[in-house]
């Protein structure tokens, strides 16, 4: 494996060939947001919180799948990315259900923590939401679609890390969700319970049943319907 030279942000770096621009930022200490991004898991650009300016480039490059190339110049820290990363955001988090103050993940929750980091103090963009679904009918995991941002780190982490593949992308555009196939409840797909994709999850789309309490305060709002509820399992002892 051969090593290039690249310029970040005015550091200049030398980094393995393999390497995206993202990890040589990393590697030379400069700190690129991300969202989707789960190393050697989820590296598909499908956030777009971690462009960067390359010299030469006409277009701004999602610099987690962007491979490093001899004599680059990147710049990651402009005006002109701050907006776009802060507007990228906020059109995330208008379709997020955003009781934070009640969800389980608040002050743990990646989707907050950038969107502190990037001061967004309100939505410009609040419009329709997708109908949301909320799945809790397993014994141990509650998926709840009306969090989830479609970073798809779930979906690698159960097909490509634990070679389980039951969650995947169903349906297309503002319909999107992330479900097991035919939209099962998690209940009735070949789940192990292996716990890595609530460990993935930014958010708390994907969450440990004890949450239960937090759905029910959720079925009074009309763009979320709870499709599937059960009673908590009755275990032998
Ligand atoms: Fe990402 Fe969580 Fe949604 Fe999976 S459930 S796509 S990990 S936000
Ligand atoms: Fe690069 Fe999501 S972190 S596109």
């Amino acid at each position: 494996m051969a090593n290039v030279s690249l310029t970040i942000d005015g550091i200049k770096i030398e980094v393995p060939d393999n390497y995206t621009v993202l990890e040589a930022a990393r590697a030379a200490g400069v700190e690129i947001p991300s969202l989707c991004y789960l190393k050697g898991i989820n590296e598909v650009g499908a956030c777009r919180i971690c462009m960067v300016e390359v010299e030469g480039y006409r277009n701004i490059q999602a610099s987690c799948v962007l491979p490093v190339a001899e004599g680059m110049t990147v710049k990651t820290n402009t005006k002109s990315l701050r907006e776009v990363r802060k507007s990228t955001l906020e059109l995330i988090l208008s379709n997020h259900n955003r009781e934070c103050l009640t969800c389980s993940r608040n002050r743990k929750c990646e989707l907050q923590s950038l969107a502190e980091e990037l001061n967004v103090d309100e939505i410009p963009y609040d419009g329709e939401k997708t109908i949301s679904t909320i799945d809790t009918k397993s014994d141990s995991i509650v998926r709840d679609n009306s969090k989830c941002i479609l970073c798809g780190r779930c979906v690698s982490v159960c097909k490509d890390a634990q070679k389980i593949g039951i969650l995947e992308f169903t349906n297309r555009g503002f319909k999107t969700e992330v479900a097991p196939a035919f939209k099962k409840s998690m209940a009735d797909a070949p789940c192990i319970y292996c716990g890595q994709c609530i460990v993935s999850c930014p958010v708390a789309a994907l969450r440990e049943k004890e949450d239960i309490e937090r759905v029910w305060d959720a079925i009074d709002d009309p763009n979320i319907h709870v499709v599937v509820q059960t009673a908590p399992a009755v275990r032998a002892a």
